[in-house]
C-alpha cells in the first residue's frame, strides 16, 4: 500500500497520494483534491509546486548534485562532447559510435538556413537585441517546414529536431554578423559543431581565419554545462506551449522569451555590466555587497542565487577552473575576474548571503569566459539558448510522449471585484 497524506479541512479529512521519486523526492498528488474539497493548491512561483515528472535531468540543489540521464555534470563536462550529450538527453541514453556518428552527420546536413531567411535580418534595426532575432527567426521556421500536428515518436518531429539543433548556431551567429555590419559566414560541415559556430562567428571572406581549438574545447564545456537544468522558467516555458500542441518552433521560440528574462538567462549578461559598473565606479566591493543586502534597494548581486541550489550551483564550480584555465592559457588577465573572485569571496562570508544560502550560479563566471572568448556581452544569453536548446527539445518530446498528458492549465484565486454593474459612460467617474 502505497504511503499517503491526510489533509484535515474542517470536518473533513482525506488521504492524498504520496508520489516518490527513483531519488526518493516526495510529492504530495493533489490531482484529486478539488474534485473532493474544493479546495485548490496555491503556490507563488511554483517554489513548492512539481510540474510533471521527468526522466531527463535530477538537481538536489542542498548538495550542489546535477545529473542528465544519472550522469554527473561534471563527468560529462570532462569527458563528453556538446552533440553527444544533446543525443543523450534527447534519446535518454548515450550514443554507441554508429549513432553519434549518424546524429552528427544529420546535423551537420542541415546546419544551412533557407535564402529567403536571410532577407529578415535585413530589416531588423543593426541594434536589435541578439535575443529578438532569435526568437523570431525560429518562429520563422514553422513558416518553411509546414506540416500539420506532428506525432511524438514521427521522423518528421525528429527531423525538426536535428534542424533546431542544426541551426540554431547559424541563425546565432548571423545576429551577431548583421550586429557588426559584416557578411554572413555559410557554416562549413567538415567542422565540429562548436568549431563551426566560431568560424561562423569571428571568420571573414577577406581572410583566413583558423578555429582556436582551446575555444573550441571552452565553448563544447559552456554548451554542456548549460544543456538542462530540469524545470527552469524557460523548460516549463517549453513544456506549458507544448502542451497545447503548437509546434516544436513555437514552443521553442517561447523558450527563448523566457530565458531572456535578467532573472534566468539574462543573467550572464548583467554579470558582465555589474562587473563593468564596479570597475568603473572604483567602488569598493564591501558597498555593492551592502547595496544588495539594502531592501531599499532594487539591486541584487547578478550571478547569485538560485531557487534550487542552496548549496554551490556545480557548473558554478565548473566555470571557475575553466575560467582560470582560459585565461592562462591565453595569457589574459581580466580585472573582471579579480573582481568577481573578490566579490564571490566577500558575499560567501557575508551573514545576508549565508542565511539567504546565495552561491554563485551558472552565470556568474560564464560570462567572463564568453568576454575572454570575444563573444559579445549582448550574445551572452544566445549562448546560454545554444546550450539550453537540446534540454528544451528533451522536455517537449518528453511531454509528448506522456500517456494522457494534458493541457497545462494553472487554476487561479480571484481577488478581484464581485459582482458588479455596467456604470453608463455618463455616470462613470
Ligand atoms: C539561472 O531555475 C534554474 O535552474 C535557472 C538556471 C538554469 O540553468 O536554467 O539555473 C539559470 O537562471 C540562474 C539564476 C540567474 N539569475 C541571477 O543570477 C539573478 C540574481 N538572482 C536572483 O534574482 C535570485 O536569486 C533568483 C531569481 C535566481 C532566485 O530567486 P528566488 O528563488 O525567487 O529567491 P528570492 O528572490 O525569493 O530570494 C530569497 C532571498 C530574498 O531576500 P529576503 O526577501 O528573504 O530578505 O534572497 C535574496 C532576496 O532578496 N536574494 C538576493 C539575490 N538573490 C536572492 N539578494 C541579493 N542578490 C541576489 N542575487
Amino acid at each position: 500500500m502505497s504511503e499517503t497524506a491526510e489533509l484535515k479541512l474542517g470536518d473533513q479529512k482525506i488521504d492524498l497520494p504520496i508520489i516518490v521519486g527513483s531519488e526518493q523526492e516526495k510529492a504530495v498528488d493533489v490531482s484529486s483534491l478539488r474534485a473532493k474539497t474544493g479546495f485548490i493548491t496555491l503556490d507563488n512561483g511554483y517554489m513548492n509546486t512539481g510540474a510533471c515528472t521527468s526522466a531527463i535531468t535530477f538537481i538536489d540543489g542542498e548538495r550542489g548534485i546535477l545529473r542528465y540521464r544519472g550522469i554527473p555534470i561534471e563527468v560529462l563536462a570532462e569527458k563528453s562532447t556538446f552533440l553527444e550529450t544533446a543525443y543523450l538527453l534527447i534519446e535518454g541514453k548515450l550514443p554507441t559510435q554508429d549513432q553519434l556518428e549518424n546524429f552528427t552527420n544529420r546535423v551537420r546536413r542541415h546546419t544551412m538556413i533557407h535564402e529567403d531567411i536571410k532577407r529578415f535580418y535585413d530589416g531588423f534595426p543593426r541594434d536589435a537585441h541578439p535575443m529578438a532575432i532569435l526568437a523570431s527567426v525560429v518562429s520563422s521556421l514553422s513558416t518553411f517546414y509546414q506540416h500539420e500536428e506532428v506525432r511524438p515518436d514521427s521522423e518528421q518531429l525528429s527531423l525538426d529536431m536535428v534542424r533546431l539543433l542544426a541551426k540554431l548556431p547559424t541563425i546565432a551567429a548571423g545576429a551577431y554578423k548583421k550586429s557588426i555590419g559584416q557578411p554572413f559566414v555559410y557554416p562549413q560541415n567538415h567542422m565540429s559543431y562548436c568549431e563551426n559556430f566560431l568560424h561562423m562567428m569571428f571568420s571573414t571572406p577577406a581572410e583566413r581565419y583558423d578555429v582556436d581549438p582551446v575555444m573550441t574545447e571552452t565553448l563544447n564545456l559552456l554548451l554542456i554545462l548549460h544543456a538542462d537544468h530540469e524545470q527552469n522558467c524557460s523548460t516549463s516555458t517549453v513544456r506549458m506551449v507544448s502542451s497545447s500542441k503548437a509546434n516544436l518552433f513555437a514552443a521553442i521560440t517561447a523558450g527563448i522569451c523566457a530565458l531572456w528574462g535578467p532573472r534566468h538567462g539574462g543573467a550572464n549578461e548583467e554579470v558582465i555590466d555589474m562587473l563593468l559598473e564596479m570597475r568603473a565606479s572604483g567602488d569598493s566591493v564591501k558597498k555593492y555587497i551592502d547595496r544588495a543586502k539594502d531592501k531599499n534597494s532594487k539591486f541584487k548581486l547578478m550571478g547569485f542565487g538560485h531557487r534550487v541550489y542552496k548549496n554551490f550551483d556545480p557548473r558554478a564550480k565548473i566555470l571557475k577552473a575553466a575560467c582560470d584555465k582560459l585565461l592562462a592559457r591565453m595569457k589574459i588577465s581580466d580585472p573582471l575576474l579579480d573582481i568577481a573572485k573578490e566579490l564571490e569571496e566577500a558575499a560567501l562570508k557575508d551573514s545576508y548571503f549565508i542565511e539567504r544560502k546565495l552561491y554563485p550560479n551558472v552565470d556568474f563566471y560564464s560570462g567572463i569566459i564568453y568576454k575572454a572568448m570575444n563573444i559579445p556581452t549582448r550574445a551572452f544569453t544566445v549562448m546560454f539558448a545554444l546550450g539550453r536548446l537540446p534540454g528544451w527539445i528533451a522536455h517537449a518530446k518528453e511531454y509528448g510522449e506522456e500517456v494522457g498528458n494534458k493541457i497545462n492549465r494553472p487554476r487561479q484565486v480571484y481577488t478581484g471585484p464581485t459582482l458588479a454593474e455596467y456604470i453608463p459612460i455618463n455616470n462613470r467617474v
